[in-house]
């Protein structure tokens, strides 16, 4: 269970131009959960899903993923929470270019204690699993946004992460893709997993089983 409790974060803290983005959030997520984060822009859903990430830091209050506070953990630790825990799934895909749909759903288990030989094999089956494995040797650089998209979200499960960040997956697409989107998710929640998905998108709002509302760093 996800147990967050008075959260805040400020960004550049003590100068002038400080920004508090986060000024107290308290939730829970639990196990098997599919919720929706929304929330205008500015209103600091990114801030938190970084943080939820352990991409991010915080400066107040507590973050605790079962019986763990992350932000008691060191930069190891935090490597291998991330590794073992998280599946996070950045705006505008940030897949790495030049490379296949394979190597790019391969590169977290070169962090991970996997052994090189199943790479493929496991990369294989989250391709399988957002439903591309046909277009696993294919340049990243020719796909189409909702591929793309998969492609991201394939690396994110390929480490078989407890719960699944995703931050606007579907900002950048068509209605229809964003249905097809939201449907991998839904299957991916169907299968075990908890998702959370930050969006300003009311369609992708809807099809979560909870939404959580942020404005100006508070819960609405
Ligand atoms: N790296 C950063 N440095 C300073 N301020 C930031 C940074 N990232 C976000 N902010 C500020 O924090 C607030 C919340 O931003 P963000 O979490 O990105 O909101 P959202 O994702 O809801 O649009 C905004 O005022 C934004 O300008
Ligand atoms: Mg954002």
């Amino acid at each position: 269970m996800i147990k967050v409790e008075d959260l805040n974060k400020t960004y550049n803290k003590g100068k002038s131009f400080e920004c508090h983005a986060l000024k107290g959030i308290s939730f829970t997520v639990d196990e098997g959960e599919l919720v929706a984060i929304i929330g205008k822009s500015g209103a600091g859903k990114s801030t938190l899903l970084h943080i939820l990430g352990a991409i991010d830091n915080y400066d107040g209050g507590s973050y605790r993923l079962n019986d763990t506070e992350v932000g008691e953990l060191n930069q190891k630790k935090l490597a291998e929470f991330r590794n073992a825990h998280v599946g996070i799934i950045l705006q505008d895909f940030a897949l790495v270019e030049g490379y296949s749909v394979i190597e790019n759903v391969m590169i977290p288990l070169r962090f991970s204690k996997t052994p090189r030989k199943e790479y493929k094999k496991l990369a294989m089956e989250a391709l399988k699993q957002v439903g591309i494995d046909d277009l696993a040797e294919k340049d990243v650089n020719k796909l189409s946004g909702g591929q793309k998209q998969r492609v991201a979200i394939a690396r994110a499960i390929v480490n078989n992460p407890d719960f699944i960040l995703a931050d606007e997956p579907t900002g950048a697409l068509d209605t229809v893709t964003t249905e097809q989107i939201i449907d991998v998710f839904k299957q991916l929640n169907k299968a075990g997993k908890t998702v959370i998905i930050v969006t300003h998108d009311m369609q992708v709002a809807e099809s979560c089983n909870r939404t959580i509302t942020i404005s100006d760093g508070l819960i609405a």
